[in-house]
Parts: C-alpha cells; sequence; structure tokens
C-alpha cells in the first residue's frame, strides 16, 4: 500500500466565487495559505485562457507564496507552457480539454497523441518540473504515458464516482489495476474529479498506489457548511 496520499486542493471555485463580484473577495491567496495552514500538502489551480476561474495573474502570485506543492493543471498550449516555465510549479497535469470545457471531462487519448505528449513532457523536464499526465483507467492509456517519459498519471475519476453508489467494488476495479500498473512501472499516481467524502476512502483503500488526489468542487462545497479548516481535516482523515 502507498504510505502516504496527499491532498491537493483544488481552489478554483474560490476564484469563481471572487471573480462575480470583480473584487479581491475571497482573497484567494490567503485561501491558499489557509488551506496549507490547515493541513492540505498542495494547491492546485486550472489557468483557463478565458480567465474564467484563476487567472494568469493569480498563478504568479499564488507560486510567490505557496510552501507547499504547487500543481498547475492545463492544456499544454504554447500559453500555458510559457506560464508554468515562468513560476515552475511542483507539478504540471497535463489535460486534453478544450478552452471552452465547463471541466475536464476526459482523460488523454495518449495512444493519439502520443509524440505530442511526449514532446511536452520532455519541455517540461528541461524547466525542472514535475509532470502528470491526466487519464482514464484504461491499460493501453496507462502504458503509453508510461512510455511519453511523464512522472505519474492522474486518473480520471468521475466514473468511478458516478458508479460508487450503484457497485463501489466494481466502481473502483478498473483504478485498481491502473494503480497497480503504474505503481509497478515506477510511474506515479494521482487522481481527481469528483471525489468526495463518500467516496474518497473506498477509493484509497483500493489503490495499492496513490501519492496524491486533487480535489475541489465538493471540498469547497463542504467548507461552505463545516468551515475550510473542519472539511480539510475530514478529507485528510479519508486518507488515513
Ligand atoms: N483533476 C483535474 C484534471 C481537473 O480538471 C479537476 C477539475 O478542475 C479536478 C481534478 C478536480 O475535480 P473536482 O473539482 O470535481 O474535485
Amino acid at each position: 500500500m502507498a504510505s502516504e496520499t496527499r491532498l491537493s486542493v483544488n481552489i478554483n471555485k474560490v476564484a469563481t466565487l471572487r471573480n462575480a463580484r470583480g473584487e479581491n473577495v475571497p482573497n484567494l491567496v490567503q485561501v491558499a495559505l489557509d488551506c496549507e495552514r490547515f493541513g492540505a500538502q498542495g494547491i492546485t489551480v486550472h489557468p483557463r485562457p478565458d480567465e474564467r476561474h484563476v487567472k494568469k495573474t493569480d498563478v504568479i502570485e499564488l507560486s510567490a507564496v505557496i510552501s507547499t506543492e504547487f500543481n498547475i493543471e492545463g492544456y499544454p498550449s504554447k500559453e500555458f507552457l510559457e506560464l508554468v516555465k515562468l513560476v515552475k510549479p511542483a507539478q504540471v497535469t497535463l489535460v486534453p480539454d478544450a478552452p471552452s470545457a465547463v471541466t475536464s471531462n476526459s482523460g488523454w487519448d495518449v495512444v493519439s497523441n502520443f509524440v505530442f505528449l511526449t514532446g511536452v513532457v520532455a519541455q517540461l523536464k528541461e524547466y525542472g518540473i514535475r509532470t502528470s499526465i491526466f487519464v482514464a483507467p484504461e491499460s493501453e492509456q496507462v502504458e503509453a504515458a508510461a512510455k511519453t517519459g511523464s512522472d505519474r498519471i492522474e486518473l480520471y475519476t468521475k466514473p468511478y464516482a458516478e458508479l460508487f453508489d450503484v457497485d463501489p467494488l466494481k466502481a473502483v476495479e478498473p483504478y485498481r489495476i491502473a494503480s497497480k500498473y503504474a505503481g509497478e512501472n515506477g510511474l506515479g499516481v494521482n487522481a481527481g474529479h469528483d471525489l468526495n467524502l463518500q467516496n474518497l476512502r473506498f477509493l484509497k483503500q483500493h489503490l495499492p498506489f496513490l501519492d496524491e488526489v486533487s480535489i475541489g468542487h465538493a471540498l469547497i462545497c463542504d467548507a461552505l457548511y463545516m468551515g475550510l479548516q473542519n472539511t480539510i481535516m475530514n478529507y485528510l482523515q479519508q486518507l488515513r
């Protein structure tokens, strides 16, 4: 079993709330620092070209103050690669979504994009940035991701979350297999999308390797009722 699974809090929703009024409430940088103070081991952002939640200036400001792991997700456009070269986060998670996507809604077809992704991974490594490729738990995709030279994969957990209420064991099985393959082949394993206080512990218990989970929507929603500190403590508890 993986010894520790780190919690990276995705703070996009906080930026969305702030942008609703065009001022600086809530203060994104302060929220990130508080997440760290409350025990989160990382902060994730997904700057999109239309800057509808996290903006480029946020990314630059955050990178100067975050003392845990900063993870930047995004489609590796020229602009995105320039931004991460500038701020040098601990990790970049490559996602395939179009700029207009509401949220990431699939993993990469790594097989079809193998040459492109291999090039991007090499470029990020040159910048000294750890790479993670967002994929579905399908063996051919995970195997191709390993061959790109990426340090990690991030397993797209929406299908797990959807089936979890109906048949949790069936839901987790492809993820268990993908995690095992990745771990045994030197590829780190992250997971994210639609993870919450109901389905997180079960995932953690069934994956032989799980380095990090990245959680945004449910965690920020829970914080409305439980407060940010209590919520983060609850999520950390699920990972122990
Ligand atoms: N991982 C990736 C690649 C994502 O795009 C997102 C959503 O921004 C997440 C994880 C977090 O998903 P959620 O907000 O459902 O927790």
